[in-house]
């Protein structure tokens, strides 16, 4: 079934989960031609004072994305939600999510993020002031509650239905947990279970197999995935394939991989400026290449390149020696 937000129909049902320093322009675009049908912005903080910030004009750059641009802003004060919702609107964002799922205590000095989920008064606050602010579909990401003995997800999603918000996310771990031991999906299809609204389920999705696992325990509309995007962007379309086919997709051939990354870095390049794209790229180098035994000898030259040039020869020879490599140990 066709996942659905307000008017919006989504082309799969599944998600790149927003993650702050990573899933900048130039990697949801490479997300979205590897395969997630839906990208939401890094977080935004609600702070009007910090709007003309470089970080924060980056992050609101949606320019050549494909819709409906859906911008997540965080912050624990209604009226500047509310406000900050309307801002964003008048900037593009045709789907506003609210954050309600990062485990920092505060965001920009003020409790924030899953915090909040402490103190379901404010939940609310913040969540009628925002849809009563803007007529573009509201969304809640959240994540199963406080802490291991107050997991209130199914209240906020009550609550969150009554207010008006279209559509949750939940990250399976609890505030105090935060990224420790196994998320947990109980909870998740107690949240679908009991409310009405498209559910997307998050956490710990790091295979084909795990996010059809996930999508039949949770009964969720869609699934996000995060972290592993980092390391396998690709894992889009395997979990598109598994899901199409019920066969086990095979790894993308090196070739692949080596444009894929070249595109990517180019874009980065193009987004930040040559200075701060190739810093910016060699995490993104580390993450896809770091679990190869070959790229850990060559990291430190590798790192050291200061030019997209030099950058790019690096890569180009680094994926020429492990094709040689393999041909070496094939022979
Ligand atoms: C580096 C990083 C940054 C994150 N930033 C955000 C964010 O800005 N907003 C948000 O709602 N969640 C954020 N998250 C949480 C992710 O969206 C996601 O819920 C979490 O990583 C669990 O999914 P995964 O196991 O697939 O990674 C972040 C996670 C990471 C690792």
């Amino acid at each position: 079934m066709a996942f659905e937000i307000g008017p919006y129909r989504f082309a799969n049902n599944l998600v790149l989960a927003p993650m702050a320093g990573v899933t900048d322009r130039p990697f949801r675009q490479m997300c979205r031609r590897l395969g997630a049908g839906m990208t939401v912005s890094e977080m935004i903080t609600s702070r009007p004072d910090l709007r003309d910030s470089r970080k924060t004009r980056l992050r609101m750059d949606h320019s050549g994305e494909p819709g409906p641009i859906i911008v997540q802003i965080a912050g624990g004060i209604p009226a500047m939600m509310a406000d900050a919702a309307r801002y964003n609107i008048d900037n593009g964002a045709e789907i506003i999510d609210i954050n309600m799922g990062c485990p920092a205590k505060k965001v920009c000095r003020v409790d924030a993020g899953s915090a909040l989920m402490k103190d379901v008064r404010l939940v609310e606050s913040i969540l009628r002031a925002v849809v009563s602010a803007v007529t573009v579909p509201v969304t809640l990401k959240m994540r199963t509650g406080w802490s291991r003995s107050n997991r209130n997800a199914v209240e906020i999603a009550h609550i969150a239905e009554d207010c008006g918000i279209q559509a949750l996310t939940v990250h399976g771990r609890t505030r105090e947990d935060k990224y420790l031991g196994e998320a947990e999906y109980e909870t998740i299809r107690q949240v679908k279970k009991n409310v009405g609204l498209p559910v997307i389920a998050n956490g710990d999705i790091n295979s084909a197999k795990k996010a059809q696992m996930v999508m039949d325990f949770t009964a969720a509309d869609a699934i996000m995935v995060g972290r592993i995007a980092q390391q396998r962007p690709w894992i889009f379309q395997q979990i598109n394939h598994f899901l199409q086919t019920g066969s086990e997709p095979d790894d993308p051939a090196d070739e692949l991989k080596q444009a894929w990354l070249v595109g990517h870095l180019q874009n980065l390049y193009a987004f930040y400026g040559e200075h701060q794209g190739v810093r910016i790229a060699r995490k993104h180098i580390n993450w896809q290449l770091g679990n190869d035994q070959y790229y850990n000898q060559i990291k430190p030259a590798l790192m050291q390149a200061t030019t997209a040039s030099q950058q790019l020869t690096s890569i180009a020879a680094y994926f020429d020696d492990n094709r040689l490599n393999r041909y070496d140990r094939a022979s």
